[in-house]
This record gives C-alpha cells, sequence and structure tokens, in this order.
C-alpha cells in the first residue's frame, strides 16, 4: 500500500514536469507572444474559450489581457487583435505582414490552400488579382450588374407577392435572388427559382455557413488532429463542400466542351483560357483545382453573407417599425412609389443608407473575422510573432468599439449620421474587414443591398408574427459567422 502511494506521488511529479516542459518549449518554439490565460497542455485555453460562445469568450478575455493576447486553440497559440486601433495597425498598417490566411481546419480537408480565400503567397496575389480583373470584366461596380440586380430584385418581388401576405420563411427567398447575380458572373446565367439542384446547393451554403459558426466546428478548430479520425457532426461541412465542388467541376466540363476563347461567356470561361495559356509553365497556378476551387468560394462569399444581412436586416426593421417607416418615406420622396430604385439614388438618401451600415454593424457578418496569419517574422507592439503564427482580427470588437460607436450594442442608424441628418462615414465601420483581405465582393454586396432593401420596402412592409418588442434578435450561432435566428414574417403589398 506504502509503495503504491509512493508511486503515485512519483508519477503525479513526473507529469506535472513533463507539463511544464512542453509548456516552456511551446512558448519559446512560438517567439515572444503577448500575453493571456495560460492554457493547458493539449487542451490550451478550453476553460476559457468556449466554443458556443467564441466571441463572448474572446472579448471577456479582451477586458483583463487588453487589446492584444494570445490564446490557445487547442495546442495552437493564436493572437487576439481588439478594437478599431489594434486591429487597423495591423491590418492596414502593417498590411503586408498580417495578409496571411490562417488555418481553418475544418475547410482544410476540402481546400488544401487552394481557390483564393484560403490560400496564400504568390497563389492568393495571382488568384486574387485573376478574380477581381474577372469580377470588374463582369460588371461588378458598373452599370450592367446594376441592371441584372435590378431585374433579379423584380423576380423576388414577383415571389413576394404570390405569398399574399401569407407568413413565410424568408432564408431561401433571399438566398435564391441573391445568388443568381454571383451565378451570372460564375456561370454565365442565372438559375430558374424552382430549379432542384440550384435549391440544394443553396441548402447546403446555407446549412454550411450554419455548420462553420456552430460549435462542433469550434471544436474541430481546436482538435483537428483527434478529431478528423472521428465520425460526427463535425464531418458534415466536408461532404457538403465536396458536393457543391462536384457541381462546380461539372460545370467546367461543360464549358470546356463549347469554350470560344474569342468570346468568354463568364468567370469559368475566362479562367480556362488562361490555363490554355499557361499551360506550357510548369509553376502556373491556373490549373482546375484553383479554378473550382476559386469558384467555390465566389458562389460561397456571393451567396450568404448579402442574404444573411438582408434577413437579419428585416427582423431588426420589424423590431424598430419607425425605422422601417422613415425608410419608406425617404423611398417615397426620392424614388417614388414605382420607379425601379439605382445605385445613384444611393447618394440622395442618407438615412437609407446609415440603417444599412447599421444593419450590416449588427449582422457583423464574421464576427471574430477570417483568420489571418503573419508571412514573416513579425515585431509588433513589442512583442515577436514568428513567420505563420495565426491572428483573429476581431472584426465584432471594431464593430462594437465604443470609442467609435455611442451605443455599441443598440441599433442605432444615427452613428451614421452627422447634425445635419447627412450620411456620416465611420472608420471603424469594418463589415468588409480591411487591410490586403479586404472582402472582394464589397463594392457588389454594397450595391446589392442597396437595391434589394428599396426594391422590396418600396413594395411591401414586414409584418411580424409577434409584437416588435417580443422580436429576439439573439444570433442562432456565433461563431466564425453570425446566424440570423429562424423566424417568419409577413409581407404586405403596399
Ligand atoms: C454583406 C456582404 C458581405 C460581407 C459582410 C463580407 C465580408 C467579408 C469578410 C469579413 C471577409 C474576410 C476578410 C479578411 O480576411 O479579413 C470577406 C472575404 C471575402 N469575400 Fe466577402 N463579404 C460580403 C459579400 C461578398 C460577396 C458578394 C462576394 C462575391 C464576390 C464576396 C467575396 C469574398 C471573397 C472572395 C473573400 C476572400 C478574400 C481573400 O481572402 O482575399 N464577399 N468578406
Amino acid at each position: 500500500m506504502e509503495l503504491g502511494g509512493g508511486f503515485t506521488i512519483f508519477l503525479a511529479l513526473f507529469l506535472s514536469c513533463r507539463l511544464v516542459l512542453f509548456a516552456w518549449k511551446r512558448i519559446n518554439k512560438w517567439g515572444k507572444l503577448p500575453p493571456g490565460p495560460t492554457p493547458i497542455p493539449f487542451l490550451g485555453n478550453l476553460l476559457q474559450v468556449s466554443s458556443n460562445a467564441t466571441f463572448q469568450s474572446l472579448m471577456k478575455l479582451q477586458k483583463k489581457y487588453g487589446p492584444m493576447y494570445t490564446v490557445y486553440l487547442g495546442p495552437r497559440p493564436v493572437v487576439v487583435l481588439c478594437g478599431h486601433e489594434m486591429v487597423k495597425e495591423a491590418l492596414v498598417d502593417r498590411a503586408d505582414e498580417f495578409s496571411g490566411r490562417g488555418v481553418m481546419a475544418i475547410l482544410q480537408r476540402n481546400f488544401h490552400g487552394h481557390g483564393i480565400a484560403l490560400s496564400n503567397g504568390e497563389r492568393w496575389k495571382i488568384l486574387r488579382r485573376f478574380s477581381l480583373t474577372i469580377l470588374r470584366d463582369f460588371g461588378m461596380g458598373k452599370r450592367n450588374i446594376e441592371e441584372r440586380i435590378q431585374e433579379e430584385a423584380g423576380y423576388l418581388l414577383e415571389e413576394f407577392r404570390k405569398t399574399k401576405g401569407a407568413p413565410i420563411d424568408p432564408t431561401f427567398f433571399l438566398s435564391r435572388t441573391v445568388s443568381n447575380i454571383i451565378s451570372s458572373v460564375i456561370f454565365g446565367s442565372r438559375f430558374d427559382y424552382e430549379d432542384k439542384v440550384f435549391l440544394n446547393l443553396l441548402r447546403m451554403i446555407n446549412e454550411s455557413f450554419v455548420e462553420l459558426s456552430s460549435p462542433w466546428t469550434q471544436l474541430y478548430d481546436m482538435y483537428s488532429g483527434i478529431m478528423q479520425y472521428f465520425p460526427g457532426r463535425h464531418n458534415r461541412i466536408y461532404y457538403m463542400l465536396e458536393e457543391i465542388k462536384d457541381f462546380i467541376a461539372s460545370r467546367v466540363k461543360i464549358n470546356e466542351a463549347s469554350l470560344d476563347p474569342q468570346h468568354p461567356r463568364d468567370f469559368i470561361d475566362c479562367f480556362l483560357i488562361k490555363i490554355h495559356q499557361d499551360k506550357n509553365n510548369p509553376h502556373t497556378e491556373y490549373n482546375l483545382k484553383n479554378l473550382v476551387l476559386t469558384a467555390v468560394n465566389l458562389f460561397f462569399a456571393g451567396t450568404e453573407p448579402v442574404s444573411s444581412t438582408l434577413r437579419y436586416g428585416f427582423l431588426l426593421l420589424m423590431k424598430y417599425p419607425e425605422v422601417e417607416a422613415k425608410v419608406h418615406e425617404e423611398i417615397i420622396q426620392v424614388i417614388g412609389p414605382h420607379r425601379t430604385p439605382r445605385v445613384e439614388d444611393r447618394a440622395k438618401m442618407p438615412y437609407t443608407d446609415a440603417v444599412i451600415h447599421e444593419i450590416q454593424r449588427l449582422t457583423d457578418i464574421a464576427p471574430i473575422g477570417v483568420p489571418h496569419n503573419v508571412t514573416q517574422d513579425t515585431h509588433f507592439q513589442g512583442y515577436f510573432l514568428p513567420k505563420g503564427t495565426d491572428v483573429f482580427p476581431i472584426l465584432g470588437s471594431v464593430l462594437k468599439d465604443p470609442k467609435y460607436f455611442r451605443y455599441p450594442d443598440a441599433f442605432y442608424p444615427q452613428h451614421f449620421l452627422d447634425e445635419q441628418g447627412c450620411f456620416k462615414k465611420n472608420e471603424a465601420f469594418v463589415a468588409f474587414s480591411s487591410g490586403k483581405r479586404i472582402c472582394l465582393g464589397e463594392s457588389l454586396a454594397r450595391m446589392e443591398l442597396f437595391l434589394y432593401f428599396t426594391s422590396i420596402l418600396q413594395n411591401f412592409s414586414l409584418r411580424p408574427l409577434v409584437p416588435p418588442a417580443d422580436i429576439d434578435t439573439t444570433h442562432l450561432f456565433s461563431g466564425f459567422g453570425n446566424i440570423p435566428p429562424i423566424y417568419k414574417l409577413c409581407l404586405v403589398a403596399r
């Protein structure tokens, strides 16, 4: 018995020494990172960073450790940046160093560092430059994409009219119409709203976004080394993204069979032409893998954030009917009851513009930001971040920075209005992020949000099924993305 007790003490001492040694080695390996909560070996800061409230946990830690600190997600250290000044200093003032894409373990199995959104280095630069050029050539930020959005908004209004004011869940009404804009750039045409393949793709995009923000994914991100070998819900996103990939690969084949290099019809054609032009370059990034995965990124990013913002916006407008009434008043004054809204109207509609900004601020589509990493050894704020250190620019902490927003948690369109009621820019408005990785689709998204909100509110009033005061605007999940709650509403024709 005595021998057994002695052995237990020896074992406990031995394990403690191993743990201290492990922690010490990790700290040295990772340079001089800013301080943060003490990690437990292997488990990291699991006790401090809750997988079902990542954003809230990180904000709590900010109170204790300041605007820059380190947390361990499992064995991986991540440098967390909070508040406008800190995020700006990294993403804008030190743009090159902080332009790397950090690890998103849950997506790694599908993308393997390919495609515009998850690549790094030369590959990312080439894909970003190319995608931007093609989006511009196909009209992003120009008149012809405006006409496309107006036409598509017209189809949406028809669908809303068919509901005759009965309660509906707006989710797929909105994602079908929004997705058709980016679809016409990628695939050269829109989908019919009843197309079963299209509906299945939208369901998968929507569910993937929910999964991406769910606690299971956050856990996977921390412990992918072990979890990848186990069955479970964390695998769903992998299979859905593979199906979307397969669909796009099949569209690439169809395009290839009818390709006319003189007359590219869409993004896929333009990429295929580049692949043919570059076929003798052994180091080319113009290959089928990058084509398919960049198209997946654009299809996904071009669908979900805008439709989620519209959906969350409806909820806010129903909770604050006086705001909806003022937007409608401005629409009638500037556009009138019948004319189709145009992007140029925005300059004359400061209140509506402010409301859309405020909706985006509270939708806060990527509250903990999409992970970045440093592209080289970086000295920052007196610390040393070795090349490859992951960094989370907490966009939600900027969008709710009390120095820049008087009522950070309230829906208060005046955040974006001056005393005279003119639109007022706010430098902490980073819904699209900032720096070199800033959202590629910002100008397209801004056009879409303005044209959809104004077209819908010109023709319909939004009626909730419960009294406005009872509307709960708490997000369903808050992880990589903020997922708006599921709800129904009635669209009553004006
Ligand atoms: C309300 C709408 C949208 C919001 C709030 C939004 C927000 C964001 C954010 C926060 C990022 C991460 C930036 C970073 O890494 O720091 C991002 C990246 C990206 N977005 Fe958007 N986005 C929206 C719409 C769109 C649309 C319509 C497109 C389609 C063209 C798009 C394409 C992309 C792409 C390709 C990236 C990756 C850029 C890169 O890694 O270089 N987004 N977006």
